[in-house]
């Protein structure tokens, strides 16, 4: 069985009645379906106005951005919602890769700003969501393109804005690493971000150096998404907890990620973990981490347990 056990004090945290919480799983049969505990029975309610336009950064290299990008993208489309990826990490563009559409990217914006290509030609239509397309900044290894930068992605953002099918409820930038030009241009359309750390003082030290910068650009909206966590680490004292990260950055936390070898497989496959089934925990992670995104709604206070010896990662929230 999973055990929970919470980090905060459980009497003085009111727990309301979340999909993990002791109440719901209690009366749960041994071999729970994960999945099932995730859907909550209803469609998330779409929180803001769309559409909601979202960096997903870090300062630091490594640490998930990419990951997090198709991951939280393809939960939002199976959720219902149109999506639009942008990679913009220009050298480095890998999120084609992690996607498995890497065969289908003809056109990039590159072409588009030359004008050799339509907009709609450069967006990649996913087969099996067809709500969610992906559009690269340039074909790998390039540099940045002649003349690209924070006004050119404002203007294409508002193109897709300007689509004849409409806008789609939701953009989402892969930033490169990085607080130079690359980043800079990626954050200039967002309206929020979401802020991948992992729990190392290295990760931590460039995270809080880019919220200053989101800040400091008017984007006041920062969830953070710890990735890579290790329970038995923070167990035996040598990780730092959710609770630790989230008092060092202050930030509302969108989702807690356990370190899992599925998140390689899968960036290896080209198959984006939360389409796999049964759902691998990093996976459910990303999907509530989605869920949490379209609804406006973010952790107070974080608890996170693993059984020694069996594989259990549980997160829940309340206050
Ligand atoms: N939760 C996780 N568990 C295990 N490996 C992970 C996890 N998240 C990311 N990784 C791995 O870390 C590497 C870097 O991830 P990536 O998303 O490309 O980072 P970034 O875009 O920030 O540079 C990839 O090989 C990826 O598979
Ligand atoms: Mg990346």
């Amino acid at each position: 069985m999973v055990s929970l056990q919470p980090l905060t004090n459980p009497k003085t945290s009111p727990l309301y009645c979340h999909p993990f919480s002791p109440k719901t799983l209690k009366n749960k049969p041994k071999t729970l379906t994960v999945h099932s505990l995730l859907q909550y029975n209803r469609k998330p309610q779409l929180a803001g106005e769309t559409p909601r336009v979202v960096v997903i950064t870090s300062g630091k290299g490594g640490v998930g951005k990419t990951t997090t990008t198709a991951n939280i993208s393809l939960s939002l489309a199976r959720l219902g919602l149109s999506v639009v990826a942008i990679d913009a990490d220009v050298g480095l563009r890998n999120l084609d890769l992690l996607l498995g559409l890497e065969n289908r990217v003809n056109y990039t914006v590159f072409e588009v700003l030359n004008g050799d290509c339509r907009l709609d030609q450069a967006l990649v239509r996913d087969k099996r969501w067809s709500n969610f397309e992906l559009l690269c900044i340039s074909k790998p290894r390039s540099k940045l393109p002649l003349g690209f930068g924070a006004k050119a992605l404002v203007w294409l953002v508002d193109a897709l804005k300007g689509r004849e099918e409409g806008a789609p409820d939701f953009v989402l930038i892969d930033c490169p690493a990085g607080i130079d030009a690359g980043f800079i241009t990626a954050i200039s359309p967002a309206n929020e971000a979401i802020l991948v750390t992992t729990p190392d003082i290295t990760s931590l030290r460039d995270a809080d150096r880019v919220t200053g910068l989101l800040e400091c650009d008017g984007i006041r909206d920062i969830k953070m998404i710890v990735n890579r966590v290790r329970t038995d680490m923070i167990k035996g004292e040598d990780m730092m907890s959710v609770l630790d990260v989230q008092e060092m950055l202050g930030l509302p936390l969108l989702g807690v990620i356990p370190e899992d070898t599925e998140v390689i497989r899968s960036t290896n496959r080209g198959y984006p973990l939360v389409l796999n089934r049964p759902p691998a925990l990093a996976g459910l992670a990303f999907e509530q981490a989605a869920w949490r995104l379209v609804e406006q709604d973010s952790m107070k206070a974080v608890m996170v347990e693993e059984e020694p010896k069996k594989r259990g990662f549980f997160s829940f929230f309340g206050g």
